[in-house]
């Protein structure tokens, strides 16, 4: 019921990115320490969760949907309260400047407010009585069941609460595991689940995946997962459901979001809506840049300006006045972006801004390779981090194709004043993803927009009404006029 109670005996020791002077050199600084469950801990969350929703029939998904909008706004208003230590722990937790963790946390309220009055608006539209052929009809919004989230650890709180919020509003019960990273964030709220929901609505569980998770899905008893995350965990995770036509997937997944600079494009603003694009929280977003085709006739000038902007870009701990980089949380992140370069390097790339890709503790400095070919792991993995791979292209096919071939189909940015070349572009790249940017970055906010991508990037739409409707069904009570 959102605070555990017993527990295998295991903690886990949290480390932050951010490293301190020790005798052995530059250390992570440990911020706290956790309790893991096991196996039977899990099992336990699981059935209080089914107890909890009992069919349908239980406390929550029986409240009129009133009753459980005040749930939420009491639970909102104890958020808020805890706003200074949540966005403390982001900033330690994951190395995210303290501006963008205030970000996070505001934007998370937004999104919660904006869910509330979208929940408002479809209780309105969904429960009128329909006349047709006969049959007079009362069409239900009903909840799925039991409901497994989780959230990714580069925004451990405004992404997971982008699928927990709806999911449980709309009646559903939950059994949430934070992220690895991002685990101390959602601590300071667990008080409040607890006071704000019925028991056994909100289970957090706290663990290590490999542990915890496989019993949950093997039971078949979760009835929808919901992950913000790798593909590959996703598919993982649905094949060991024994009845996986049963489970509903409520995916975010995996994305390689190119930008195409052209001929007619303003070199100036590329480059900016690049550097933000490309390297925001150090590139690790899901909607971040993470190839860029430059017409190469205006590769050399595009490369000179974007490597002079990067040397302008502040280093340092998050909590410094204008910071833009930050150290990274995951551990193995600085060796395998330096692979990636490396591997690039060997296949003919050069890195063409001074310290690209050089690493010191936890910090990666931003590397520009180029010219990157279809030989090296830049051009199709997801490096989610500070390194930008650049390719040239004569033929406005080229990109396309690559867009067109790619596994992933999220977001694209299109870089051009001319008209007819939009034309050209728009078109056929809508139909590969599911935003096009004209002239400026790649970006999920604001959050009420639709959230989603096509072929692997995502399975349903994440945003405030139509996650509404991926987290329940429309159901009806029917009779004869
Ligand atoms: O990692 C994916 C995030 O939802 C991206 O959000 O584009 O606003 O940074 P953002």
């Amino acid at each position: 019921d959102g605070v555990m109670k017993t527990w295998t005996g295991e903690v886990h020791t949290v480390l932050s990115p951010i490293c301190i002077k020790t005798e052995k050199g530059l250390e992570r600084k440990v911020i706290g320490s956790y309790p893991l469950c096991g196996e039977e801990e899990a099992k336990a969350s699981l059935d209080a969760a089914i107890l909890a929703y009992r069919d349908g029939r239980g406390e929550w998904p029986t409240m009129s949907v009133s009753e459980r909008i005040a749930c939420v706004e009491k639970f909102t208003g104890k958020m808020i309260a805890k706003k200074q230590e949540v966005v403390q722990l982001i900033m330690w937790e994951i190395g995210k400047s303290l501006a963008d963790s205030i970000k996070e946390f505001d934007r998370t309220v937004e999104y919660i407010n904006a869910t509330i009055d979208a929940l408002k608006d479809l209780d309105r539209k969904s429960s009128r009585f329909q006349i047709e052929q006969g049959i007079i009809g009362q069409v239900r919004r009903s909840p799925l069941g039991v409901v497994l989230c989780m959230g990714p650890f580069n925004y451990p709180l405004n992404e997971t609460f982008t699928t927990l919020i709806p999911a449980l509003i709309m009646g559903n019960t939950l059994l949430f595991k934070p992220p690895k990273h991002g685990t101390l964030v959602h601590y300071p709220l667990l008080e409040a689940f607890r006071d704000c929901f019925p028991k056994g609505v909100v289970n957090t569980i706290y663990g290590r995946g490999n542990v915890i998770i496989a019993p949950l899905m093997e039971s078949g008893k979760i009835n929808v997962l919901t992950l913000i995350g790798s593909s590959k965990v996703a598919n993982q995770l649905k094949k060991m459901h024994p009845k996986v036509n049963r489970l509903r997937a409520i995916l975010g997944l995996d994305a390689k979001n190119a930008a195409i600079i052209t001929e007619k494009a303003d070199i100036d603003l590329a480059v900016k809506e690049c550097v933000l694009g490309s390297l925001s929280f150090n590139g690790q977003r899901c909607t971040a840049i993470k190839m860029i085709y430059v017409h190469k006739h205006v590769a050399d000038a595009f490369l000179e300006k974007l490597t002079a902007a990067i040397g302008k870009l502040k280093f340092g701990m998050p909590w410094e006045k204008d910071v833009f980089l930050t150290p990274l949380p995951e551990p193995h992140k600085p060796g395998y972006l330096q692979s990636c370069v490396a591997d690039a390097v060997a296949h003919g790339a050069r890195v063409m801004n001074p310290h690209g890709g050089a690493a010191n503790a936890s910090f990666v400095y931003p590397a520009v390779v180029y010219p990157v070919n279809e030989k090296m792991k830049l051009y199709r993995e997801e490096q989610f981090g500070p390194v930008i791979p650049v390719i040239p292209f004569e033929n406005i096919e080229t990109p396309i194709d690559y867009l067109i071939e790619s596994d992933h189909g999220q977001q694209v940015s299109i870089f051009t004043n001319d008209a007819t070349e939009l034309s050209i572009l728009i078109d056929p790249l809508i139909n590969q993803v599911s935003r096009v940017n004209i002239n400026c970055q790649c970006q999920r906010g604001p959050d009420i927009f639709p959230f989603t991508g096509r072929k692997d990037s995502a399975e349903a739409t994440l945003s405030v009404s139509d996650a509404l409707r991926a987290f329940s069904i429309r159901s009806m009570v029917a009779t004869k006029q």
